[in-house]
């Protein structure tokens, strides 16, 4: 019987380089876990599939992610052959297999998605059932690392004597990339909507339908705290008009905002409602894709095309109007036939939520970070305006600078985080353009 023996220390996550892999010469080295029994794998394969557009099919290398213990006397009482082995997954070009001791006990017909911005996960849970047993989660997703992503899950009570809590390796073939393995499992859906302490309540915490404020990465929180305040505001007392005054300007066809969308339209493709206004805050500082305040303007029936974020932090508040947020599991068109057996790489959203005027969302590195933003009012209703901030991680030396984007015609571009024009000169125009309306509040 094993005594109380805690470690201190334990990093939340293992970043792997892009050209570290699993082995060194021919030898495969196996990954730690970062706690016995737990966390989440997050994969991709090596093979790229970039450079095989009207190509014949290629051969796929087939992935495998095998789960073990490096002590071996744990499960030798079952299996006295075992090399600690005690699940792993395959994927090929057609389907994905969950092998448990020896038994297949979980597929899909799909297998490994040909496209460079795919990507997989696994993630492993261990917990007392009682003194004899365990409970074993092992669960399987395409794209973000989360419950919502979720292919296939497979749940035991197993007796302790299999092993399953002393499981402390990773060992893949060498046709997989890994990206992270994370210290936690995947236990739930994340909730989008953000609350700080004073006004998270028991119920919000109970029902897992908010993301505190402190739960959110370090630089998350700092950028909260930057824009989540009650003067950060749209209409102030200098200019109480100012929304009225940007709706106003994207109506009439002599305004800056009319002009400049229609001078931006076509911008993402042929789409015409792929469209809206940056307008920027400050300056840019190194720490993120571009200037990172963003003042988004989205006049009604207009949209992103589905894009993601430099793997950066991100906080967005609506400051007028209402946002829709459609989410992805990675880069890839929007299908327009969910459920289809076309094998082409679309994908459909996992989540669609709205945001109304002081709401916040959020983005981080592996969370919400391939999204769609719509403003579905009806034609002359609010334009949506949004304040939007970024910080790369701490430990994010790649600071990649380019918002990746989907075009209509399903190819990926990277987009430059722009400014159409500063906020203190917009805010400038939008009075100059008002006063001289003669509208009133
Ligand atoms: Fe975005």
């Amino acid at each position: 019987m094993s005594s109380y023996n805690a470690q201190y220390k334990i990093p939340r996550e293992k970043v792997f380089k892009v050209q570290e892999t699993s082995e060194q010469g021919d030898v495969a080295e196996p990954t730690p876990l970062l706690i016995e029994g737990q966390g989440t794998y997050i994969f991709k394969a090596s093979q790229r599939f970039s450079d095989c557009v009207g190509e014949p099919v290629l051969p796929i290398q087939p992935l495998r992610i095998a789960f073990r213990t490096s002590d071996l006397s744990t499960n030798q009482e079952t299996d006295p052959d075992s090399n600690g082995e005690l699940f792993y997954l395959d994927i090929d070009s057609e389907t994905t297999r969950l092998n448990v001791e020896g038994a297949i006990v979980e597929s899909n017909t799909f297998g490994i998605v040909q496209s460079d911005y795919a990507f997989y996960w696994i993630s492993l849970d261990v917990r007392n059932v009682d003194k004899e047993n365990n409970y074993v989660s092992i669960r399987f997703g395409r794209g973000e690392a989360r419950f919502e992503t979720q292919v296939f899950c497979y749940q035991k009570n197993m007796p302790k004597t299999k092993g399953f809590w002393h499981i402390s390796q990773v060992l893949v073939s060498h046709s997989v990339q890994p990206m992270r393995l994370l210290r936690d499992p995947v236990v739930g859906e994340v909730p989008l909507v953000v609350k700080n302490t004073d006004t998270l309540t028991m119920e919000d915490v109970a029902a897992n339908r908010v993301m505190p404020k402190a739960a959110l990465s370090t630089e998350g929180q700092k950028l909260y705290d930057i824009v989540a305040g009650q003067n950060f505001v749209l209409d102030t007392p200098d200019f109480p008009a100012f929304s009225d005054a940007i709706k106003h300007s994207i109506e009439t066809e002599t305004g800056w905002c009319y002009k400049t969308l229609k001078d931006k339209s076509g911008e993402f493709g042929s789409d015409s409602k792929a469209v809206y206004l940056r307008i920027t805050l400050g300056n840019a500082g190194g720490e993120s894709p571009g200037i990172p305040f963003v003042m988004e303007i989205w006049p009604p029936q207009c949209h992103s095309p589905i894009h993601q974020h430099a793997g950066a932090n991100a906080i967005i508040r609506v400051l007028s109007g209402e946002i829709n947020v459609l989410l992805f599991p990675f880069l890839a068109n929007e299908t327009v036939t969910p459920n289809s057996t076309d094998r082409s790489v679309n994908v459909v959203p996992f989540a669609k939520a709205s945001f109304v005027k002081d709401e916040v969302t959020w983005i981080s590195p592996l969370l919400n970070q391939t999204h769609k933003l719509q403003n579905n009012a009806a034609i002359g209703g609010k334009p949506c305006i949004t304040i939007q901030c970024y910080m790369y991680d701490e430990a994010d030396s790649g600071h990649y600078p380019f918002f990746d984007f989907v075009y209509d015609d399903g190819t990926i571009d990277q987009f430059i985080p722009n400014s159409d024009m500063n906020f203190i000169q917009f805010k400038e125009t939008m009075k100059k353009e008002w006063d001289e309306s003669g509208k009133m509040v």
